[in-house]
């Protein structure tokens, strides 16, 4: 039998509520000749908070022995001195964007059709963010000066390299050509950041010669914010920087049912490390521990991760019973643990 190796890094908040549940549909949906071995790691704030460590060498090493890494959130109480700075996203989430070479982020958009929308009149809602993940201003050597005084000075520096770029975009027009609409948009802001906006804009220009189906597109970010609340059937494929990219898909799950059904996937294309599935969430300490999340972003996630596995089947199955899942809402509130056993259990009685 085929054997799965998972490294899961539940981390803080929901995180351990909702990859909970995305494990649990994991093993109902696998093939019985395909075994699932998950190895739990602690990394997140609170074991910053008991052992000071967040994530050393040995910690990749011991990560990159598996297949794909399922994580849920992290990140504690944003009051907590001890974790200023953005410590634990930077030093433990980007850190394993960034050593094992995630530079896809991919986070697709889809309005189910039993899902309400805050929008009147949302349309179809179907796209997918193709978000850098390894550079821009998440990766830029900033710096301020004369930190303390009225003459403070601080820089923020975005990292744009060719070589970056164009593998992203590359990656962008693939996944646009593989879809019905074919059309991609690539999102900047090229009239102030006409450095880094430049490069973006000239390679889009450059690789679509190689791709004469895929229509081509350009909005700015902020007129991309209004498209995407006025009309979002107008996007298919998005291509932008981690930044851009970073907001764009808070509000992408905001349109199309809420911020528990946004599913992503850190991907290392050329599968030299594992790549890292998660919801496009946070750790949520404003409900945390109360079995209030939806973990549907989670389970998305993992479906995700079965897709880049290629289990495209057992991917399947779980978006479909997600969406009957989705239908069958009602007025009363579920708890995580309830919404996790009934996605889990249609799967169970499919298999049989
Ligand atoms: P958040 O996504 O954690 O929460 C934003 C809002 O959405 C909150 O009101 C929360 O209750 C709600 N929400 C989030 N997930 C939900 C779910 N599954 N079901 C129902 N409601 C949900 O964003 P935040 O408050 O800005 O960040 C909290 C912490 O998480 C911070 O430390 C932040 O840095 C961290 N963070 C981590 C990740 C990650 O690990 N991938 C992502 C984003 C934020
Ligand atoms: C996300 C998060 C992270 C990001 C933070 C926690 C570093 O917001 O995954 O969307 O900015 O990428
Ligand atoms: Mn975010």
């Amino acid at each position: 039998p085929r054997r799965i190796k998972l490294a899961v890094i539940a981390g803080d908040g929901i995180g351990p509520e909702v990859t909970a549940e995305a494990v649990k549909v994991l093993k109902a949906v696998l093939p019985g000749d395909v075994e699932l071995e998950t190895t739990p790691f602690p990394f997140g704030a609170g074991h910053f908070l008991e052992t000071g460590e967040i994530l050393g060498d040995d910690d990749l090493t011991a990560l990159a022995g598996h297949d794909a890494i399922l994580l849920g959130a992290v990140g504690g109480d944003p009051r907590d001195p001890r974790l200023a700075g953005g410590i634990i996203e930077r030093g433990l989430l980007l850190k394993l964007r960034f050593a094992f070479d995630h530079y896809v982020n991919l986070r697709p958009t889809q309005l189910f059709p039993s899902v309400a929308s805050p929008l009147a009149n949302p349309g179809d809602v179907d796209f997918v963010v193709v978000r850098e993940g390894t550079e821009g201003p998440y990766v830029g050597n900033g710096g301020s000066i004369r930190r303390g005084t009225v003459n403070e000075v601080a820089n923020e520096v975005s990292v744009n390299t060719a070589f970056g770029v164009e593998r992203l975009v590359r990656f962008g027009f693939e996944t646009a050509n593989s879809r019905p609409a074919k059309k991609l948009t690539l999102v900047h802001k090229t009239n102030v950041l006409v450095h880094a906006g430049g490069l973006w804009q000239r390679t889009v220009d450059a690789v679509s010669g190689e791709y004469p189906d895929v229509a081509v597109d350009y909005q700015h970010i902020d007129a991309a914010t209004i498209h995407m609340v006025v009309n979002p059937s107008r996007f298919d494929t998005i291509v932008t920087d981690n930044l851009f990219g970073d907001i764009i898909t808070d509000l992408a799950a905001a349109i199309s049912g809420g911020i528990g059904l946004a599913a992503s996937a850190n991907i290392n294309p050329d599968g030299t490390f594992p790549s890292m599935f998660e919801p496009v969430h946070g750790s949520a300490p404003d409900i945390a521990g109360r079995q209030l999340a939806d973990p549907t972003a989670a389970i998305l996630s993992a479906a995700l991760l079965l897709d880049h596995l290629q289990l495209a089947d057992a991917a399947a199955r779980v978006r479909s019973a997600v969406e009957a899942d989705l239908a069958s809402r009602g007025d009363a509130k579920r708890s995580t643990s309830e919404v996790g056993d009934a996605i889990a259990a249609s799967l169970s009685r499919a298999q049989n």
